[in-house]
């Protein structure tokens, strides 16, 4: 079943008077649940892509469909809304707030969608076990390695049960030992039916997605 269906998608960037491409033309469907990896030299329009599809920017022309959602016609409120409920977000940089422990950055996106704390519990307590940190819940970030603090990353997006995951480089600050780690834990929810579209430019993980897609220049060529 389509989840994602971009059709010719086109962002282009002004700058100083500067037109610059950051997508031309992009055409792509992607199923529920897909592991998808999204490889392309720097500059190409990746990150580009990732904006669009989680809802953080809009194209400038083309259409993007979103579980049966024209997103392009929204108004920011609903994207807004779309993005807080359906995507979760991963980036190279952990991203987490130096002052709470493991446990309270993985609650705070709750305690915005307005959850109790008994509502919250369970649901933390169960993205930590997803990530095996369970017993590092009360340490604060400064005291995980880089692996732990990514996996307190991902468990802060999975707390939010996001349909889909949108990874940017989530492994380009890590070793390839520690990489492998996440990446593991990428394809145990890919197992559990959540998308995964994960920008890379590991070869190991390219290796183990089920599809490859290739930017250039803002355009897409699909890799076997
Ligand atoms: N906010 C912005 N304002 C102006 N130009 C931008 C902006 N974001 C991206 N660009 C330009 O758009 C093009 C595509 O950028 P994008 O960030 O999508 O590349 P990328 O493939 O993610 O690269 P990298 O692998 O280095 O992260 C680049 O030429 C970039 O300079
Ligand atoms: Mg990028």
């Amino acid at each position: 079943m389509t989840l994602i269906q971009l059709q010719h998608v086109s962002k282009n960037y002004v700058m100083g008077g500067e037109t610059i491409r950051g997508l031309d033309g992009v055409s792509l469907e992607i199923d529920h649940g897909e592991f998808v990896a999204i490889m392309g030299p720097s500059g190409s329009g990746k990150s580009t892509l990732m904006n669009i599809l989680g809802c953080l920017d809009v194209a400038d022309y083309g259409t993007y469909v979103l579980d049966g959602k024209a997103i392009n016609q929204m108004k920011d409120a609903q994207m807004a809304e779309i993005r807080n409920r359906k995507i979760g977000f991963v980036f190279q940089s952990f991203n987490l707030l130096p002052r709470l422990n493991a446990y309270e950055n993985v609650e705070l996106p709750l305690i915005y969608r307005g959850m109790s704390k008994k509502e919250r519990e369970p649901l933390v307590m169960q993205a930590m076990k997803d990530v095996d940190l369970v017993d590092r819940r009360r340490h604060l970030p400064s005291e995980l390695s880089g692996g732990q603090q990514q996996r307190v990353a991902i468990a802060r997006t999975l707390a939010g049960d996001p349909a889909i995951i949108l990874a940017d480089e989530p492994t380009g600050a890590l070793d390839s030992r520690t990489g492998a780690e996440i990446l593991d834990i990428f394809k145990s929810l890919n197992e559990q039916g959540r998308t995964i579209i994960l920008i890379t430019h590991d070869l190991a993980i390219v290796q183990q997605a089920k599809r490859v897609v290739y930017f250039r220049d803002g355009r897409l060529s699909e890799v076997g």
